[in-house]
């Protein structure tokens, strides 16, 4: 099968003939339909992720259908059209037994734990636990925008950040993550300040449903800024950027009593970034993480697809063959292109 590998970290990615995946007794094949193009493989790319082990195969945002099942599996069968979650928890252990298979100690993630999508076929283990039919009104490419960024963003807004009507929600960083949680939070009836450097972000911020945006460029107290524009501070701020600035930022524009939660990751270095304790105890602010989500919540997001009330395939503005997915990669070293890119490889989910 044809599939982008690289060697090295931070070697160029390649498209190669490499032998197609056989499925282990739990897991199954998906012939792949369309994978996105996330800021998390860049991550894995860079060597900033150390599950990772070259030589290796990205992409983790799949939609395609069953080519192959194990020998244990025992709800799916070939042909079925298929996503997964980006974090498969194995369905055995206590945090999967009480629902939380995001947190899963023994958790398989394509493109991390194993080769991933951005081929021809891709394994997923864990297949009973963790794969999610898709309806049949959702096309490959707008099903594959979901597994990671939509779906995080989905969990980080509604079930982390438990945003409501009324509620006043700054989003930090208006990439594929956080311009998915402007579209949810304002489906829900929230009023989103979106906050991004790049004025094409805050565009399409304001497209999907922001009220109101902020260049943190051109903004040098974004604090006062966000608080200006909520009337005093956000209930809810997210950080979908992940990095020092952004967290401290998003902690910072919350009113009292506020909930941050961080989704962008911080790595390395970043890992153990200051946030202003003072304010979280004073303000009896919350702080939040969100990883992924549950098989079991994508019902919930089929539902605010088919009630019209989002549309995720509006922020997907670049589909590209599976030869381009390579240099997709590396130009997130230097630019950030607004909204989602999605790997088409034909067929249909
Ligand atoms: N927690 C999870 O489960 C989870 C899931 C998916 C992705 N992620 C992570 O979320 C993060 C975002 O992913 P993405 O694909 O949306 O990234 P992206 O690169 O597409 O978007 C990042 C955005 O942040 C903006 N930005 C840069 N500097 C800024 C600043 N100082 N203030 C405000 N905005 C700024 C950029 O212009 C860009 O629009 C990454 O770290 C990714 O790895 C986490
Ligand atoms: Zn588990
Ligand atoms: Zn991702």
């Amino acid at each position: 099968m044809q599939a982008i590998v690289y060697d090295t970290f931070g070697a160029p990615p390649e498209l190669r003939s490499v032998p197609p995946p056989t499925p282990p007794p739990n897991g199954v094949v998906l012939a792949v339909h369309a994978t996105g193009v996330c800021r998390s493989d860049w991550h894995g790319w860079k060597g900033h992720d150390p599950m990772i082990d070259p030589p290796h195969v990205p992409g983790h945002e799949v939609a395609g259908t069953i080519a192959d099942v194990g020998s244990n599996v025992n709800r799916w069968s070939e042909g079925e059209p298929v996503t997964v979650p980006f974090v498969g928890g194995c369905g055995t252990c206590a945090q999967c037994r009480a629902g939380d298979p995001q947190v899963c100690p023994n958790q398989f993630q394509p493109g991390f734990s194993a080769w991933g999508s951005f081929a021809e076929y891709v394994m997923i283990d864990y297949a009973d636990a963790n794969l999610v039919r898709l309806p049949e009104e959702l096309d490959a490419v707008t099903a594959a925008s979901l597994g990671c960024r939509f779906a995080t963003a989905f969990r980080a807004v509604v079930d982390q950040g438990h945003v409501r009507a009324g509620d006043w929600v700054a989003v930090h960083g208006c990439g594929g993550v956080g311009l998915s949680a402007v579209m949810i939070a304002s489906a829900v009836g929230a009023q989103v300040v979106a906050v991004d450097i790049s004025d094409d972000a805050l565009s399409l911020a304001l497209e999907v449903g922001a009220a109101d945006t902020i260049n943190a460029q051109n903004t040098p107290d974004v604090e006062t800024a966000v608080r200006d524009h909520t009337r005093g501070g956000a209930h809810v701020s997210l950080d979908t950027l992940g990095s020092p600035e952004t967290a401290h930022n998003s902690v910072s524009c919350l009113r009292k009593r506020g909930r941050h939660v961080q989704v962008g990751l911080l790595l390395g270095d970043e890992a153990n970034s200051p946030l202003p304790m003072d304010r979280v105890v004073a303000d009896e602010l919350e702080i939040r993480g969100t990883h992924g989500i549950q098989a079991h919540r994508y019902s919930a997001i089929f539902d605010l697809i088919a009630s019209n009330t989002v549309d995720p395939s509006t922020l997907i503005r670049r589909t590209i063959p599976l030869s381009d997915a390579g240099a997709a990669l590396m130009q997130m070293d230097t630019d950030r292109p607004p909204g989602v890119t999605v790997v088409a490889l034909g067929g249909s989910a």
